[in-house]
């Protein structure tokens, strides 16, 4: 018993999926209205300052005692306007709309042609780009196919790239370099994708696309966090040099440089649904998440390299925005990590640790920004950016769909036939009962004790669903995942097989079933064979699940364990791994199994360490067992899909179950 406590312990510590606490979402969600109240009196102050200055600006910070104001063709001159309509978003008051739409005015004219650098869709997309969308005014429109033209002429067609900013002609910053290209740029792609999408330029799209694709593969390092500055030689495309910019050393991370890449390829992901820009959106998000110099409260020095400095609430602001969105493209396990990670930055940010009081900080929302340390400018400041993207994220968490109330689920389903079903938010499975071994028309002649698989990429239950037919076929992905896996009488994905004297001994379907227990978050359940019974334990957050066996009576058998089909290795040039000194096989079964592209299967069985070395055996079949003597026995079946995105490779999955089976016999 204290051996069995201590697998599940370890299991659950494994794969512990930080879900959002629902409790930080409801009470972040109770904050709302007070936030956005707060921040409408801080901007009404602010907009009663801005009367004080002329009338075609724009404020940015307050630093030493004053507001500082900047003109239209600075990068954040469309912050305001943004945070404005923001206001309007939420609140519906016009009193925001009227405001909104008199500071983006104050942008339309002088920015409409401006090319003098690439911040085009900071200025015009933040601000017009928000009315476009709030309004529909057709002016906004027009404007943004303007800047998107303005934008486009910044690009290099041999190189691919848009040009951040000139280099200069005589001494100074970056004299010397000859094509400049920062992570910042990312985020003007959203007003080509706008454009392209929007009777724009299609060249618009192929820049963004582009400009995105080569960012991807110059701009981050292996362990995936972003550079802020390249120089490229136009002649060769070669990167001749990186420059650390805002940020504190040239191989540190800035983290607003870092921040701007997490947004804007989740953006980008959006736009194009080209997978390689997700997978790139989620190895930034993680390297933030994981970066052991972020502080508890989510919100990063102005550097990771650079512990114990100013924080850098911009950056942290970006990042909360960025993976909101990123939760809802990623697999389940991550989604979870990102929306918790977001929750917590925001209630942070919303706290009087960084949300100033009215009448302090210039009535900026935020404290505690750094714009450009390295420069000595804008250190621990509010800055406008801040504001507008917290405003953007606060909003994006009111519209986040509540978190699934259970992620597990098991259950008798005989309105398909006879089937016994479990599932967790990585993968599903169904054992076959006994009506099933009937002939047609009430059965259908199977008899089985092997288990099927049903992959997911929902973190929900589904499959109660799929067996009642509700949601159209299952073998047919419909967005939520599928049944492409194939049991028949084979031992699929985990079943049992036993031998005796005479060879393989395999049972008929389960006799009966039970359902022990269920919480949101696992699920116990019991089916009943002739010869053994075994107990399945489902737990939420975990690609494996528990099985634990106990062999009744005097059973025919010697040997017994659990298999796993490979028969589709041979046929479609699969690949397994075996390691018996860990004790188990993990199989990857390539795409194409059902003749069609739906995603890679992930399989695998452990055995929980026991007395004895597992024993390798095979069957005619193609299904390959862990044996051991007869006795009770646990073990773990391990399920993926590449459509879940979770694991994309044969080796990202053979390390997961290497390490599941290593710490599981660490922890005996
Ligand atoms: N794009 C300039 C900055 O992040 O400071």
């Amino acid at each position: 018993m204290r051996h069995a406590m201590t697998v599940t312990i370890v299991a659950a510590a494994i794969f512990a999926v930080q879900a959002a606490v629902p409790a930080d979402e409801a009470k972040l969600k109770a904050q709302l209205p007070s936030i956005f109240e707060k921040a409408a009196d801080h901007y009404r102050a602010l907009l009663e300052a801005m009367k004080a200055h002329e009338p075609d600006k724009f404020p940015k910070r307050f630093q030493d005692g004053k507001l500082v104001v900047i003109p239209p063709k600075d990068w954040c001159s469309g912050f305001f306007p943004g945070s404005l309509w923001y206001l309007y978003e939420y609140t519906k008051d016009s009193f925001w709309k009227d405001q909104a739409v008199a500071y983006t005015e104050r942008l339309i004219e002088p920015l409409r042609h401006d090319a003098s650098n690439h911040d085009v869709g900071f200025r015009t997309y933040c601000s017009a780009g928000n009315g476009l969308r709030l309004t529909g005014d057709k002016r906004y429109a027009e404007f943004l196919h303007d800047t998107s033209a303005a934008l486009r002429t910044r690009f290099d067609d041999k190189l691919g790239l848009i040009r951040s900013w000139n280099s200069p002609k005589k001494g100074g910053g970056h004299f010397g370099t000859k094509y400049i290209v920062i992570i910042d740029n990312m985020m003007n792609l959203e007003l080509l994708e706008w454009d392209a999408k929007n009777g724009g330029d299609p060249k618009s799209d192929k820049i963004a696309r582009s400009q995105a694709d080569i960012t991807d593969a110059h701009h981050y390092r292996p362990n995936g966090s972003a550079y802020h500055i390249l120089d490229y030689d136009p002649d060769t495309c070669r990167v001749r040099a990186h420059y650390s910019g805002q940020g504190g050393n040239v191989e540190g991370t800035w983290a607003r440089g870092h921040a701007w890449g997490i947004y804007g390829f989740t953006m980008m992901y959006r736009e194009t649904r080209v997978k390689r820009y997700l997978e790139r959106a989620m190895s930034a998000a993680d390297y933030w998440l994981d970066e052991p110099n972020l502080p508890e409260d989510g919100i990063s020095y102005w550097d990771f390299s650079f512990v114990g400095e100013e924080r850098d609430i911009s950056a942290s602001a970006v990042t909360a925005s960025a993976l909101l969105e990123l939760q809802e493209f990623a697999p389940p396990s991550k989604a979870a990590k990102y929306r918790a990670a977001a929750v917590k930055m925001l209630t942070a940010m919303a706290s009087p640790a960084y949300f100033a009081k009215q009448g302090e900080n210039g009535d900026f929302l935020l404290m505690h920004s750094v714009g450009h340390k390295p420069g000595n400018s804008e250190v621990n400041v509010p800055l406008n950016y801040a504001d507008y993207y917290f405003l953007e994220a606060l909003l994006r968490f009111s519209r986040l769909a509540p978190l699934p109330e259970a992620s597990v689920d098991c259950g008798y389903a005989p309105y398909r036939m006879d089937d016994f079903y479990w599932e967790n938010d990585h993968f599903g499975m169904r054992a076959y009962g006994p009506v099933i071994m009937e002939p047609a028309p009430k059965g259908q002649g199977l008899v089985s004790s092997g288990f099927d698989l049903f992959n997911k990429c929902v973190p929900y239950p589904v499959l109660e669903k799929w067996l009642h037919g509700t949601e159209g076929s299952y073998h047919k992905n419909h967005g939520k995942g599928m049944d492409n896996y194939k049991v028949a009488a084979g031992r699929g994905c985990g079943g049992i097989g036993a031998l005796n004297r005479d060879g393989w001994f395999h049972e008929k379907n389960w006799k009966a079933q039970r359902v022990i227990s269920k919480t949101a978050t696992e699920a116990v359940f019991e089916l009943e064979y002739e010869t053994y019974t075994v107990r399945g334990t489902v737990t939420a957050g975990t690609p494996f699940m528990r099985f634990d066996v106990t062999p009744k009576g005097e059973p025919p058998a010697r040997m017994i364990g659990p298999g796993l089909d490979i028969s589709a290795k041979r046929q479609h040039d699969g690949l397994v791994k075996i390691d018996l000194d860990n004790g188990f096989i993990a199989n990857y079964e390539p795409e194409g199994v059902d003749g069609k592209e739906n995603g890679s299967i992930l399989t695998a069985i452990v055995l929980a360490p026991g007395e004895t070395r597992p024993v390798m055996a095979s069957d005619a079949e193609g299904c390959i067992y862990l044996m051991q003597p007869l006795q009770s026995f646990t073990y773990w079946v391990g399920a993926g899909w590449t459509g879940a995105g979770l694991f994309r490779t044969p080796d990202e999955w053979y390390a997961c179950v290497r390490d599941f089976a290593k710490r599981l016999r660490a922890a005996k």
